[in-house]
């Protein structure tokens, strides 16, 4: 079999386990074959420019434990035609790509167009179609439960309402975790529009009950009832007159309003993805990376990786491009949370 030459890349936000997942590759496809690697600089904006170099085997090693990613990224731009130019270029045999749902979109794209393309499911928001869960999303979860922990005990000392904002925009699967695992009493998705009434009566219910604080977590895109059946476009201007920093904001004002109580926002914002990969997230992105070697191998091209019912497999990146995987409403996940008093807001 001639030498193969792969070009990786990463692209959107970076994650815990990147670097884990680029070793994996690396090293299960030194074993499986004779292969070279290109790092591609700035995601696919290097594809673009035709930024990129040689990689060493020597380049991989360290990367286990290492956080964000050894290849910068850049946000997804579309030109396709100066990416196939590239490609070519550089003689590419094939295109590793890490990243979230924009990233497999345009995976898609240059798949479409005939270019080998294998992509790797990463993102904190673990929002990726046809996967259980991406690699990033765990760390993330450990960093936030962490987060809910510490407020708890200060929020217990002061006697206050405490409104911690965590990430995902359109998929709230952080939160939900991240809520459940730190004991949130009030936890407010964007897949659930809620009704700020519903969050006041559980913290007055707390306070009946002598319970002295309530903790609420609120995903960055949370929306209220009123909300949700707009446009964005319209939201965006009403968020913009209420002039509130985020939507927790708006929750942390409206609950002090309506009972006295002292109310405080935490926005832990990139510190939920950034350090070292959990161990979970360890092993979940070298199983993964060993996976997409044989892709490679096997020239299977045109997949993404996914960890589908508990195994490791594959999907076309046509199936799961342009998609996203939401929390569904009626999970399981969304009963336990509320058979355990949490409320949604709905
Ligand atoms: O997709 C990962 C993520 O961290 C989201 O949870 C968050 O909404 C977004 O990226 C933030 O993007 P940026 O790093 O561009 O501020």
């Amino acid at each position: 079999m001639a030498k193969r030459r792969v070009g990786i890349l990463t692209s959107g936000g970076d994650c815990p386990g990147l670097n884990a997942a680029i070793r994996g590759v690396a090293y299960a496809s030194f074993n499986l074959m004779d292969v070279e690697f290109v790092g591609i600089n700035d995601g696919y904006k290097g594809l673009i420019d035709g930024t990129y170099q040689v990689m060493k085997p020597d380049d991989f090693t360290g990367l286990l434990t290492l956080g964000g990613t050894i290849v910068i990224e850049q946000d997804n731009i579309d030109k396709v035609a100066a990416m196939k130019k590239n490609y070519k270029n550089m003689k590419l045999d094939c295109l590793v790509t890490l990243g979230g749902n924009g990233t497999h979109k345009t995976a898609n794209l240059l798949s479409e167009e005939g270019l080998h393309v294998i992509g790797l499911p990463k993102t904190i928001d673990n929002d990726i179609f046809g996967t259980d869960v991406t690699f990033g999303f765990h760390s993330a979860v450990d960093i936030a439960t962490d987060v809910v922990d510490r407020i708890h005990t200060t929020a217990n000392s002061h006697g206050r309402v405490m409104v911690i904002e965590i990430m995902g925009n359109k998929a709230g699967w952080l939160t939900l975790y991240a809520g459940i695992g730190g004991g949130a009493d009030v936890i407010l998705l964007p897949e659930i529009p809620y009704d700020i009434d519903k969050v006041i009566e559980t913290v007055e219910k707390r306070t009946s009950k002598k319970r002295k604080f309530s903790i609420i977590c609120v995903a960055e895109g949370a929306m209220d009832l009123e909300e949700s059946v707009m446009k964005k476009k319209k939201r965006m201007e009403k968020r913009a007159a209420e002039n509130y920093t985020s939507v927790s904001y708006r929750v942390a004002d409206q609950i002090q309003k309506a009972t006295g109580m002292e109310a405080r926002v935490v926005v832990p914002g990139h510190y939920q993805r950034g350090g070292s990969p959990s161990a979970y997230d360890r092993v979940l992105a070298t199983q993964f990376g060993a996976y997409a070697a044989q892709l490679i191998k096997d020239e299977n091209y045109g997949n993404t990786v996914a960890m589908i019912d508990g195994s490791v497999g594959h999907n076309a990146l046509i199936d799961v491009a342009g998609k996203t995987k939401f929390v569904p409403v009626d999970s399981e996940m969304i009963r336990t949370a509320k058979m355990t008093g949490a409320c949604f807001g709905d």
